[in-house]
């Protein structure tokens, strides 16, 4: 059996004002009635393949996180709660080091949307006898445009079918030499979901980040347990320092592998990536919740409070809450974050 692990410890302030610090992008409903989070859950529901998830979660969002999964029938081998995010590494190192050392790990983040899941499994399939032999895998998806906040990776030679040896992995590369990879070709986004052996991880940290594992080792040694619960020692994990998988580890390690998947995926960054997902109307415009929107094109418009009524406009995000409205020019929904930044500042 596979083990996922779902990493949910984002707070996913690009999607204000709908996520919120008590309410991240993953516990939120976007393009489905289910939280992106249960859509996770769901993903690996196939009990003949998949044992029940280890989730790597904020304690903040213990309660919310545990009733959103009970909505769905899934009971979490454990639930593993952080008491303030240390970024990926750290975090995988807690799923990886409560899973036995063999158990084969597949890492998702909670908050990606995957439209073809079938194409999802079919390449997990591929990915896990690789996995099972000490690979780090990862899943590459084609790229679209020169995004500076994926990371890249430079496919190699093929080990199996449809598995390709990694020859660079560059995390986040400057707008520059993503525009130069994307012409190069011969690249892929790394899709931020990983399928390893726990031990497999845990040589690597050990390897490439000592400084990682050791204090994450002894937050886990001296963990409280309550359930299915695991609650890591809060002063031993605030020694580790904060650091993702993908510099900390992908970066560097040897044996790294990515199976390249077409399966409609988005990472839902933005409310750019938001209006990508759909459904259009007509005019392009992607209206969700209480919204009249009369020759309106190409705009997102969604409502989670009062009524929205646009007219004559195009090319504009307009998003409101019980609390706030936002509205900017499409194509700027990476700004949010400094928005949010002047809104605090304020208040
Ligand atoms: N439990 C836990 N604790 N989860 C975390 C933490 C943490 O401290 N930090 C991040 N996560 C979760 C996020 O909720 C998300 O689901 C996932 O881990 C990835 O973190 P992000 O912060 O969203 O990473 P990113 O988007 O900047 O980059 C990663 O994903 C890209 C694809 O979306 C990298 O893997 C890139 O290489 C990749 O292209
Ligand atoms: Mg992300």
């Amino acid at each position: 059996l596979i083990t996922p692990v779902i990493l949910s410890g984002g707070s996913g302030t690009r999607l204000w004002p709908l996520s919120l610090p008590e309410r991240p992008k993953q516990l939120l409903s976007i393009g489905s009635d289910r939280s992106m989070l249960q859509e996770t859950a769901l993903r690996t529901r196939d009990h003949t393949r998949f044992a029940p998830p280890i989730v790597v979660a904020n304690l903040a969002h213990a309660e919310a996180i545990e009733a959103q999964l009970a909505d769905v029938d899934c009971a979490p081998g454990a639930l593993v709660l952080e008491p303030a995010g240390r970024n990926t590494a750290p975090a995988i190192a807690l799923a990886a080091l409560a899973a036995a050392p063999d158990a084969l790990l597949l890492v998702m983040p909670s908050d990606h949307t995957i439209w073809r899941v079938n194409a999802f499994l079919d390449a997990v399939l591929r990915a896990a006898p690789l996995a099972r032999d000490g690979w780090l895998v990862t899943f590459g998806i084609e790229p679209e445009h020169p995004e500076t906040g994926f990371g890249y990776i430079k496919l190699g030679e093929p080990l199996s079918d449809g598995v390709h040896q990694v020859e660079r992995f560059v995390e986040k590369p400057p707008l520059v030499e993503a525009q130069r990879m994307l012409r190069d070709g011969g690249y892929a986004w790394n899709g931020g979901i990983f399928m390893f052996r726990a031990g497999a991880y845990l040589d690597a940290l050990a390897k490439h980040a000592p400084e990682i594992l050791s204090p994450v080792k002894e937050a886990v040694q001296t963990a409280r347990r309550d359930g299915a619960r695991i609650l890591p020692d809060a002063r031993r994990f605030a020694d580790s320092p904060s650091d993702s998988i993908d510099y900390a580890v992908m970066e560097k390690a040897d044996r790294v592998a990515i199976v390249p998947v077409s399966m409609d995926w988005s990472d839902v960054g933005s409310w750019d990536a938001v209006h990508a997902l759909g459904p259009h109307d007509e005019d392009g415009t992607v209206a969700l919740g209480d919204v009249v929107a009369l020759d309106t094109s190409n705009c997102l418009v969604r409502s989670d409070g009062p009524t929205i009524a646009t007219l004559g406009v195009s090319d504009l995000i307009v998003v409101a809450t019980g609390r706030h409205v936002l509205v900017l020019p499409r194509g700027r929904s990476q700004e949010v974050k400094r928005l949010l930044e002047a809104v605090k500042e304020r208040d």
